[in-house]
């Protein structure tokens, strides 16, 4: 077993993984509030939308305009993501510096996520890496269904690792495991994370866990005794993909970041301030916080 770190990044994905997945139209001025909220509870990597067909996730056809009502930041990161070169030079023009693009471990799971198949995503996601790289941009890369797929069952740790080698070799900075459907348990998410880590340094390696049978948080220490660094994560546990069925929310940021300053490892995040984020997002979706400490802080 590694040594537990001084620190992890936790990378906020809950603005786009947590509210693609909502059914009812939420304004774009609460989609800022959120980011603010995060972003003054000390979280510096933040995804805040994706540039994707609408006709696909109407919840984020106001991608342009989300971008364009946030205040800069020098210390904050703002990313989103971008399936195609259509989606990436949207995401230029709303002036991000950082994208991330997403394929998956499961052919079935990247057809009717993306309208292609494993291969062909490379061949999307190969301009968008060459025009980056000439621009200066960072491009994250997402393997989704990395413990299992809602179509195709079990998937291959070792398939995992070549599409993700794939994506880092490519050019993306990071790889983040995608648990879609929450699936993983302790012992097959080392395994999967250490057969990736063959292949790809840990610091470049993410972790992205669904929570559906709430197994996230065993799941996020079982890898980060194996070497993981970077931890995404949903205010007040939102998320889901709406081509995964069964797919439900992330972990929570609340509750890893309890986790983790329990540990002693730090995140820079203000945790109060965090669990007020996830109320008030909460409450604009009128929905209960699903975080097991946000409950159990807030009340008190
Ligand atoms: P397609 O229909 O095959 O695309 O969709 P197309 O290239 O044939 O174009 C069809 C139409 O879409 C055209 O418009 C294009 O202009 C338009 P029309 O001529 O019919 O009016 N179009 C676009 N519009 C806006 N932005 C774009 C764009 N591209 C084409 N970027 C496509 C292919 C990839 C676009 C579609 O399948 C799509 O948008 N899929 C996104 C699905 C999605 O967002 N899923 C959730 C995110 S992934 C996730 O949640 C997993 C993750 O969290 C990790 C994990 O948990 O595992 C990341
Ligand atoms: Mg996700």
């Amino acid at each position: 077993m590694m040594s537990l770190p001084q620190s992890v990044k936790i990378v906020e994905v809950s603005p786009r993984d947590g509210l693609q997945n909502e059914q009812q139209v939420i304004a774009v001025e609460n989609k800022v509030q959120l980011i603010n909220d995060l972003r003054d509870a000390g979280v510096k990597h933040i995804e805040v939308t994706g540039f994707v067909s609408p006709k696909w996730v109407p919840q984020l056809a106001d991608a342009t305009q989300v971008a364009t009502a946030l205040s800069h930041d020098e210390t904050v990161s703002y990313s989103a993501l971008a399936p195609n070169m259509k989606g990436f030079e949207a995401a230029m023009d709303a002036g991000f510096k950082e994208v991330a693009v997403f394929t998956a471990a499961s052919e079935t799971f990247n057809q009717k996520n993306i309208n292609c198949s494993i291969a062909e995503s490379f061949e999307r996601f190969a301009p968008i890496l060459e025009q980056a790289k000439k621009q200066g941009i960072r491009v994250r890369g997402y393997v989704s269904c990395v413990l299992g797929c809602p179509f195709e069952g079990d998937i291959e740790a070792e398939q995992v690792a070549e599409v993700s080698e794939k994506l880092f070799t490519m050019g993306c900075y990071e790889v983040s495991l995608g648990d879609t459907i929450g699936v993983g348990t302790p012992l097959k998410a080392q395994r999967m994370f250490t057969q990736v880590a063959k292949r790809i340094p840990t610091n470049s390696l993410a972790v992205h866990f669904h929570d559906t049978y709430g197994q996230a948080l065993a799941n996020i220490l079982a890898c980060i005794q194996e070497g993981a660094r970077i931890v995404d994560a949903s205010v007040a546990g939102l998320g889901g993909c709406p081509y995964a069925p069964g797919a439900s929310g992330n972990v929570s940021t609340e509750d890893v970041v309890y986790m983790l300053h329990g540990m002693g490892i730090n995140t820079g995040i203000d945790l109060d301030k965090l669990i007020a984020a996830g109320v008030n997002i909460s409450q604009v979706l009128n929905r209960p916080v699903k975080s097991q400490v946000a409950n159990a802080l807030h009340s008190k």
